[in-house]
């Protein structure tokens, strides 16, 4: 069995090491600079495995060097927005955790394909991608499959069908410039277009938008878990059983899209060994330009990053 590797042993790291050891899908090793918390949180979903049946093993702990042999390694070390915080407000504070963070967990783990959690997700993986000096194929973000999930789960509402009879595409950036795109969503093979009216599609759309902060707010103190964290662990699935699925996630183009040096949701093909390639869509007019508009959001963030880190 391979190993995943997990950075932040707080409840998103913490949530997918429990899916991942419970599913068997690899073996699990939790860092976190709270030593203690990786360790324990490690050995309690350890000790649960009694009862799940799978011979996953997982250690936690402070040390990098647990990380050493991982398949892939994901990062949700940061800090989480506050009710009312945007997810851009946390770039300055997240930088200095994600620069050091994704060097030490490069020097264990040279070969793994790096997945960022950490916000803005966008500007985050560019960093990480700076920091790793990994060939872009083996860095991406986590974020298109979130926002996927919401909107299926209220679309699936909407139709009354479970959200997994829904499949849908959004892409941009983590955050309020995001682009969902009903024209390739669909419930059961039928486009969705045909099967609700445009001013509910747009409600649906919005609430994909705002999901994070509507939980955000609900929690009072952190943000959402159990969906982000079901959401890496799809990536995770497609790159271990290397699926080649075509799924969102934040990518560095090099002229995908017309876009080039920014990290940015897009449809990839998703594997062993990281995305394949990104498969291009033929956008209408509004939304590419909604696209354009969020491309050069992220640039502002990458540019602000470059500055202050002085690269
Ligand atoms: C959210 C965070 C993970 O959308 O960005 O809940």
């Amino acid at each position: 069995m391979r190993k995943v590797g997990i950075v932040g042993a707080g409840q998103v790291g913490a949530t997918l090491a429990q899916r991942v050891a419970e599913s068997a899908l690899a073996h699990v090793a939790l860092v976190d600079v709270q030593e203690g918390m990786a360790r324990g949180k490690a050995l309690d979903i350890a000790q649960s495995l009694a009862f799940l049946s799978s011979p996953a093993e997982v250690e936690g702990g402070g040390d990098y060097s647990l990380l050493e042999g991982s398949s892939v390694v994901v990062v949700t070390a940061g800090f989480p927005r506050k009710p009312g915080m945007s997810r851009d407000d946390l770039i300055a504070r997240n930088a200095e955790v994600v620069r050091d963070v994704v060097k030490r967990a490069c020097d264990a783990a040279p070969r793994a394909v790096l997945v960022m959690v950490t916000n803005p997700l966008d500007a985050m993986s560019w960093l990480a991608w700076r920091v790793s000096g990994f060939e872009r194929h083996r860095v991406l973000g986590m974020a298109g499959t979130l926002d996927c999930a919401r909107f299926q789960y209220y679309a699936g509402r909407a139709l009354g069908v479970p959200p997994s009879e829904i499949r849908c595409m959004i892409m941009g950036s983590h955050g309020d410039s995001m682009v969902v795109l009903p024209g390739y969503s669909q419930a059961g093979g039928i486009p969705l277009q045909r099967l609700l009216p445009r001013e509910e599609l747009d409600e649906l759309a919005a609430r994909a938008r705002d999901g994070g902060a509507e939980i955000v707010s609900l929690l009072g103190s952190g943000s959402a878990f159990y969906a982000p964290s079901a959401a890496v662990f799809r990536l995770l699935k497609a790159m271990m059983e290397d699926e080649d699925s075509i799924l969102p996630a934040s990518v560095l183009l090099e002229g995908e899209m017309g876009i080039e040096g920014i990290f940015m949701g897009v449809p990839v093909v998703l594997g062993e060994g990281g995305w394949k390639r990104v498969v291009e869509l033929d956008l209408d007019p509004e939304e590419r330009e909604a696209l354009t508009r969020s491309a050069e959001h992220i640039r502002g963030q990458i540019e602000r990053l470059k500055e202050n880190l002085r690269f």
